[in-house]
């Protein structure tokens, strides 16, 4: 969501900044902009729609070393070029990541000042409050911290002032932002894909902390405007992480690595069977509180058929952006584990940190290293999913259902199991290879589509139809098996698509026992299973292996997820960047 990218060195910067817009791409934007200094002038300039559209606009070669971009993802106001960043109001030019939630009573005041306003945005405040406040202070930083102190809300800011333009300003609250150096300059940036190009190493900027960049030097202040000493990080992957390799989308290509997502899950915590040193026990804790968003969700919602099957003990599955608002019930023995590839979903950071100030224990399951629900958390377990770019999440949901039942086997002392994960990356590897596009055909000119399975199943099927949902722009509806004739029966009529889930053998005959009320009512259904089933009640069926239950939900999903990758590409969709969406959800 939004995306920042800021340069000051010796090189051209507009090569820079475009390369870094380009790899925030996956964050999700509908309009880009950027703002350089030419002649000791800022320049500004904005497109809607694709940074292709802005890079047509603007010279490359321009000679200009200092300039700050920005994709923006529509929160207040419309997509247009008014209402992109990077925004100006006298001496400040901003570009802005997050929601300010009292930007409205900031701009009345302002309003009553004088100050004039030319968009809808809640960042073009923060521009006009920095040269209001600058007028007293006379001083950047200072101005930058007074400033701060009135925002109420998330904010990652790029700042450039007139009345300096050896430097570029940064700071923090609710929305992350990196920054790094290499022999040619300065960077700041939402997150290192977006420097990769020049360097893997790179600082974090903490809460309230302010940079202040130079092409030669990276300062940063405390909320005392104290300089404070940051620690070096190195990303561990590599440029081609970020890079299509061959693949037409990036859906496909991290499809495609969910055999490696899953093996490197399973090394950084087993081997031989049995647990390192890096799995904590948690087998004190006598119940569980699962909290996310999404895909994240749903693995969790997978995962609370293996914690209550195996630990036995109560697991209470909730939506982050629910959990925060509502009345929670704890004890001493709780445990909050809160699901996040990108780390940094504002609802889900916020349930973590209403959890630690209710003086309960905090578990956090997150991809992104160092993410901000990766430091606020007690407890810290990383999936090894890799650099997730589609905003459809593939690897990370398989790393994360893998992560889970191993956390919950560790509680429930049942190494035993850990042979059972032997060789499923082969599985993976197999169901990957396989051809979907015969399903896609099937199903793509449909409207409506529906999932059933019952138990661990329907976790699945939810995970399933969101994939249609966002990826193919199917309105795609999932649903508990038995659930289907108190209502939504009545939905079903000649052709339409059903879309079932039966693993799960103690159950499987209840589920057959629906899709043969939705057959009888002519719909069409594809049966995914791995029953030894040869009755002819279904019209297609994907056979699975027959694995161990706690290991079963892990590959379940791989043809869903293909089959949508392939309905998105019939419907010719815009598969890695759908419309509306961001990887990244940082606001609430
Ligand atoms: O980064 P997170 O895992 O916290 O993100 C949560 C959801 O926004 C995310 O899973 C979303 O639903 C995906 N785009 C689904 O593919």
């Amino acid at each position: 969501m939004c995306g920042i990218i800021g340069y000051i060195g010796k090189d051209k910067a507009l090569p820079r900044i475009l390369s870094g817009l380009k790899s925030l791409e996956y964050r999700g934007y509908d309009s880009a902009g950027i703002a350089y200094v030419k002649n000791k002038k800022i320049i500004v300039q904005k497109e809607v729609g694709r940074i292709s559209n802005l890079e047509k606009k603007i010279n490359l070669e321009e000679d200009t070393y200092m300039g700050i971009g920005h994709t923006r993802w529509a929160t207040h106001g419309e997509a247009n070029k008014i209402n992109s960043h990077p925004h100006t109001l006298g001496k400040f030019t901003i570009v802005h990541n997050g929601i300010i939630e009292n930007y409205q009573s900031l701009k009345d005041e302002l309003i009553k000042k004088g100050v004039k306003f030319v968009s809808e945005t809640d960042t073009e405040v923060i521009a006009a409050l920095l040269n209001e406040n600058y007028k007293n202070e006379k001083d950047i930083l200072k101005t930058i911290l007074k400033t701060t102190k009135e925002l109420v809300g998330s904010y990652a800011l790029g700042i450039i002032c007139t009345d300096d333009l050896e430097h570029i300003y940064a700071t923090r609250c609710g929305s992350p932002l990196i920054m790094a150096q290499d022999k040619n300059g300065s960077y700041i940036a939402s997150d290192v894909p977006a420097i990769l190009n020049y360097t893997n190493k790179y600082y974090l900027l903490e809460e309230k902390e302010i940079a202040k960049i130079s092409s030669e030097e990276i300062q940063v202040f405390d909320d005392n405007l104290q300089q404070v000493q940051k620690e070096m990080h190195t990303f561990e992957g590599s440029v081609e992480t970020i890079l299509l390799n061959g693949y037409e989308h990036f859906m496909l290509k991290e499809i495609h690595e969910e055999d490696t997502a899953f093996k490197n899950t399973l090394d950084y915590y087993v081997q031989n069977n049995k647990f390192k040193e890096t799995m904590p026990d948690f087998k004190k804790y006598q119940s569980i509180h699962i909290v996310a968003c999404g895909s994240a969700y749903y693995a969790g919602l997978v995962s609370k058929y293996i914690f209550e099957e195996y630990v036995n003990i109560p697991v209470k599955v909730e939506l982050a952006s629910e959990y925060r608002y509502q009345k929670n019930f704890y004890d001493s023995n709780t445990l909050v584990i809160i699901i996040s590839q990108s780390g940094e979903t504002a609802d889900s950071l916020a349930s973590l940190k209403m959890a630690k100030n209710a003086g309960i224990d905090t578990l956090a399951i997150v991809n992104v290293t160092s993410s901000s629900i990766a430091r606020e958390a007690k407890y810290t377990l990383y999936t090894k999913a890799g650099v997730e770019i589609a905003v459809a999440t593939t690897k990370a949901f398989i790393a994360q259902v893998t992560l889970l039942s191993l956390v919950a086997l560790k509680m429930a002392q049942r190494e035993d199991l850990l042979q059972e994960f032997k060789g499923i990356e082969n599985y993976i590897q197999d169901l990957v290879n396989r051809d979907y596009l015969p399903y896609a055909k099937f199903l793509y000119q449909n409207n409506n589509i529906f999932f059933i399975g019952r138990g661990v199943d329907y976790a699945l099927c939810l995970e399933g139809s969101l994939k249609l949902k966002e990826a193919a722009y199917i309105n795609s509806v999932a649903l508990a098996a038995g659930e289907l004739k108190h209502g939504t029966i009545s939905l079903i009529e000649d052709n339409t698509p059903v879309i079932s889930v039966c693993t799960d053998a103690s159950i499987a005959l209840k589920t057959i026992s629906n899709i043969k009320e939705v057959k009888a009512r002519k719909a069409k259904v594809l049966l995914i299973t791995n029953e030894d089933i040869n009755d002819n009640f279904y019209d297609y069926k994907i056979d699975l292996p027959k694995l161990h239950p706690v290991v079963m939900s892990i590959i379940t999903v791989i043809p869903m997820q293909l089959i949508a990758y392939e309905v998105a590409k019939l419907r010719g969709c815009d598969i890695d960047k759908p419309r509306n969406l961001a990887k990244s959800v940082t606001v609430e």
